[in-house]
């Protein structure tokens, strides 16, 4: 097909809008319009390219979904030198920096730098010619790089033609900048790399180097690479007398540059931007290793010249590292306030960042056998995202010779219960009813609403409970005494004589809420009502075999293994018996028991298919009550159209809130039985 005029205009026309609003987005970070807006352009302009494939240029912003592979990278020189800077590592090195500078300069006056945070990625320099993007190459040694043309297309970033609003278009321009992966982009990617089995990149600098020298620039495209320019090598058409306004200029072309750098009036001034950045460097979206120095003046640049690859005129003064070694002394366990055991690595005390680092957990054993980490093995230690610390990976070649791989205990390291790893889970739970570690958590579930329903039974009671070591089980709660009670923090004889009321009051309950209340892993509310139904009673279920548990319809091999572990531990057992010797006890008939009589509900908003009356009839005729004001007697709130206060107040006191269509389900469910 032959493209007429008017084809070709809407092309142009196309890809300066799509390259102004690039611009927009990515060097200014101020989008002007929907990303949807700016989507269907592309596709616009790729439908007519692929129609009109003649008309496609190298700088068409299309061109960057990533070239066919490539055998090798070619070698490139590059015309100018990209070189290496001198490290320094604090102020004393910085002053000495500035010192060695002012004598070579001869001058007492104070110098001007320019500060730029040193962004944690690799160099790269990109040329254009008449202002469209031709070559794109690696530092490699700093004389020759290889050529990563295509990988560079591919970044968003990164111009394929320079703006040039204000000036004519220079003939060459080689602009070099850092190119990095933000922090999100890299957690994402790793994600994803564990989920396909990949090997996770180490950090983002090996994850943008990883990705910029990709042979098939295809996976280039794929990856959340980002750059910020920060110089420039041969150009001809301009001349600069700053590095400012080099710095300045970059963005005019549409080379995006780091929105944090500064000019500095003497080394004083730049230590404290040195320092102030250190302070938010955990903040930052990407990573940085430091600030780098420059002299303002390319004038002096030019006198100061350089040694060894690097220039006498810049520095980077490096943050403190984020990596280090260290040996891991031992590997405990501990119990969370759920059950779940985390191993943790004890390591010989090293400081990361300007802290100490002497432990950091280390998940679960799959992660263990992943990164197959051993006592006495040496590691790398990082502080992720900047706080917590983690092991990166093993030493290899330094593990000591006899360092055995590490086994999970198979008791609680707490309170000697049976630990298991349920099938399908990554992490191991110890089974204890009575384990010290969970106790808190498991005492408030057993008195929770839906459990037991102890209302006066609280958080802080329960603290002060078990710090006085009153209750040490579920069975405690019910050979509390009055005096007791009486004595605790805020009580007087009235609360404490309330309280025991409730508790004795709590003796009679439902199977389904007894097994509920006895907290064992993965038997929630719903599991606790099939099971009590199947069973009848507690001591079917308790002596239930795997073959019987599997067998009912909602359960499989991890509850079954839970339910099964649960019961034969003795410690369990004796508790079980304990509360049943104290009084509590249990209507046998669960079967027959109205679906809702446990539940409390209350209206509010307007329900869409019936009246108030009629939703509150439906109710109690399936057992429930209902309510008008919400209080913590209630179990849920269906809240309709234009709901108020009501709802508010349900949110504020965690009460379940149905929508009017989850509470028609349930309508549903239990009027037309199977
Ligand atoms: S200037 C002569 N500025 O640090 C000047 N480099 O060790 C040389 N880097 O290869 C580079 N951020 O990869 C400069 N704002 C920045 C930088 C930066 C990161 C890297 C770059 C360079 C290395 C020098």
């Amino acid at each position: 097909m032959m493209a007429s005029s008017d084809v070709k205009s809407e092309i142009e026309d196309l890809r300066e809008a799509i390259r102004y609003h690039n611009y927009r987005y990515y060097v200014l970070d101020d989008p002007e319009i929907p990303d949807a807006e700016y989507d269907r352009m592309m596709r616009r302009l790729l439908e007519l390219e692929s129609l009109y494939p003649e008309l496609v240029t190298p700088d068409s912003p299309s061109q960057r979904v990533g070239a066919p592979p490539l055998e090798a990278f070619e070698t490139v020189p590059h015309d100018l030198p990209m070189l290496s800077l001198a490290n320094g590592f604090d102020d004393g090195e910085i002053r000495e920096f500035d010192k060695r500078i002012k004598r070579m300069l001869k001058t007492d006056e104070k110098i001007e730098y320019v500060g730029e945070p040193k962004m944690d990625g690799l160099a790269i320099e990109v040329r254009y010619e008449g202002g469209i993007l031709v070559r794109g190459a690696t530092r490699g040694d700093g004389f020759t790089g290889e050529d990563v043309t295509a990988n560079i297309k591919t970044i968003r970033a990164i111009p394929l033609k320079l703006r040039a609003p204000h000036s004519p278009i220079p003939t060459r321009f080689d602009a070099r900048g850092e190119i990095f992966m933000p922090l999100e982009g890299f957690r994402a990617l790793n994600q994803q790399r564990k989920k396909e089995g990949l090997p996770p990149f180490a950090n983002p600098r090996n994850a943008a180097a990883g990705s910029l020298r990709q042979l098939d620039s295809r996976i280039t495209a794929a990856r959340p690479l980002d750059i910020y320019f920060y110089g420039v090598g041969v150009v001809e058409g301009i001349t600069f007398t700053t590095h400012w306004e080099i710095l300045k200029s970059l963005p005019e072309f549409g080379l995006k540059t780091n929105p944090h750098a500064r000019v500095c009036h003497g080394v004083e001034e730049i230590i404290t931007y040195f320092h102030d950045l250190l302070k938010v460097r955990d903040d930052f979206p990407y990573e940085m290793d430091g600030v780098v120095i420059k002299v303002n003046d390319l004038g002096l640049q030019r006198r100061l010249g350089e040694v060894s690859r690097s220039p006498r005129w810049a520095i980077a003064y490096k943050f403190p590292a984020s990596q280090e070694m260290t040996q891991i002394e031992d590997i405990t366990v501990q119990v969370g306030r759920t059950g779940v055991l985390t191993p943790v690595a004890i390591m010989k005390p090293v400081e990361v960042e300007g802290a100490t680092v002497s432990r950091a957990t280390l998940h679960n054993q799959d992660e263990i056998e992943r990164k197959d980490i051993r006592v006495g093995d040496w590691v790398i230690v990082q502080r992720a995202g900047g706080v917590i610390p983690e092991v990166v990976r093993v030493i290899r070649s330094k593990r000591p010779p006899h360092a055995q791989p590490f086994i999970f205990p198979k008791e609680c390291p707490v309170c000697g219960s049976t630990v298991v790893r349920l099938p399908g889970e990554a992490s191991h739970r110890c089974m204890g009813i009575s384990c010290p570690a969970q106790l808190k958590g498991k005492i408030r579930h057993f008195a929770s609403k839906r459990a037991m329903n102890i209302d006066g039974l609280g958080q802080k009671l329960v603290d002060q409970l078990i710090n006085r070591g009153l209750v040490k089980n579920f069975a405690d709660i019910y050979r509390l005494t009055l005096e007791e009670i009486a004595n605790l923090e805020r009580m007087g004889e009235k609360s404490a004589q309330n309280l025991l009321n409730e508790i004795e009051e709590s003796k009679a309950t439902t199977l389904p809420r007894f097994l509920y209340a006895l907290g064992i892993p993965l038997v929630g509310e719903h599991l606790a009502q099939v099971l009590a139904e199947h069973y009848g009673n507690l001591d079917a279920l308790m002596s239930a075999d795997e073959e019987s548990l599997m067998g009912i319809d909602e359960i499989g091999p991890q509850v079954t293994q839970s339910l099964r572990t649960f019961f034969s531990a003795p410690d369990n057992q004796k508790v079980i018996q304990h509360l049943l010797d104290a009084g509590v006890h249990y209507e046998k008939t669960t079967k027959n028991r109205l679906p809702l009589s446990s539940e409390v509900f209350v209206f509010t908003g307007t329900l869409p298919n019936m009246t108030r009356d009629e939703a509150k009839k439906i109710v109690e005729g399936l057992g429930g009550t209902t309510a008008n004001q919400v209080s913590r007697k209630i179990t849920c709130v269906v809240a309709g159209e234009k709901a108020g206060s009501k709802l508010q107040k349900a949110r504020e006191l965690g009460i379940r809130i149905l929508t009017p269509e989850a509470f028609q389900a349930i309508l549903r469910k239990y009027s037309n039985p199977k």
